[in-house]
């Protein structure tokens, strides 16, 4: 294995081998490969003129429920037609060699745990959960209907994605559990993520303030080898393999 590989730092492989807790937070970069656009792409086909600040909001479904709601529905069917990367299934091997690992995710598309995670912490709900809007509480197996969006069968409100909208609080559980796994990390990594929405994006500096190893892997960051900081530039579903070649030869 060539020691200096961009990919694979080797000061980071001997991190990752002598590691006991490693968090990780994935932001949509990570399903981009899985063929999923991601937030600060331009959206396409008939929502190319709307941004999602302006549809994943309450404000936006009061104003407009069927609108924001066939925007869901859009992007469920995405969704469903997606299946996990070698970046997704990367991080199920380091799951099995580190005794603590967490994965916390921004991503509401459910490949990592479609491609084997076990411990994943969704920050911002799920896409395939639909909840009542005026109840908040979730609604399962919901008879098909016409209407758009569905009623609620207990008290005939509006349905809802399960999903944290703009201006909405996260899972108080998800994102306790999130700062905690950040404050102990001997590694932290921050994968595919814009680092532009509050609070997920404080996690890596938190994780930093606490003395961990931080990875930052994106497209777009200068490549850095600081330890105990990282930033490649690469592909999720190339840099993560690589990593896990070389920290764990077959
Ligand atoms: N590998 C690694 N990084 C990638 C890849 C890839 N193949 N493709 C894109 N990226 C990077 C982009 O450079 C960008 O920095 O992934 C990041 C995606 O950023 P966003 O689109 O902002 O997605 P995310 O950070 O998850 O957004 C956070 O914002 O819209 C809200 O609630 C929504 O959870 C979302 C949150």
């Amino acid at each position: 294995m060539d020691k200096h590989n961009a990919f694979a730092p080797a000061g980071l492989v001997e991190a990752l081998q002598a590691a006991e807790r490693v968090t990780v937070l994935t932001g949509a970069g990570i399903s981009a490969e899985s063929g999923l656009p991601t937030f600060r792409d331009p959206m396409t086909g008939l929502w190319e003129k709307y941004r999602p600040e302006d549809l994943a909001t309450p404000q936006a479904f009061r104003r407009n429920p069927r609108l924001v709601w066939e925007w869901y529905t859009w992007r469920r069917k995405l969704v469903e037609q997606a299946a996990p990367n070698a970046g997704h299934r990367a991080l199920v091997t380091i799951e099995q060699h580190i005794s603590e690992f967490t994965l916390i995710t921004q991503n509401v598309d459910s490949l990592h745990q479609q491609a084997g995670s076990q411990r994943v912490i969704e920050l911002h709900g799920n896409i395939r959960r639909t909840k009542c809007f005026d109840e908040n509480v979730v609604v399962e197996n919901r008879e098909e209907s016409a209407e758009v969006p569905p009623r609620c069968p207990r008290c005939g409100g509006l349905l809802r994605p399960d999903v944290v909208w703009f201006g909405e609080q996260l899972p108080e559980q998800a994102f306790h559990t999130a700062v905690e796994a950040a404050v102990h990390a001997d590694i932290f990594f921050a994968i595919g993520t814009s680092g532009t929405v509050e609070p997920a994006a404080s996690l890596a500096r938190v994780a930093q303030r606490f003395g961990a190893t931080v990875v930052i892997l994106n497209l777009d960051v200068e490549p850095l080898e600081a330890p105990p900081l990282y930033h490649i530039n690469g592909r999720a579903g190339i840099v993560l393999p690589a990593l896990v070649r070389a920290a764990w030869p077959e």
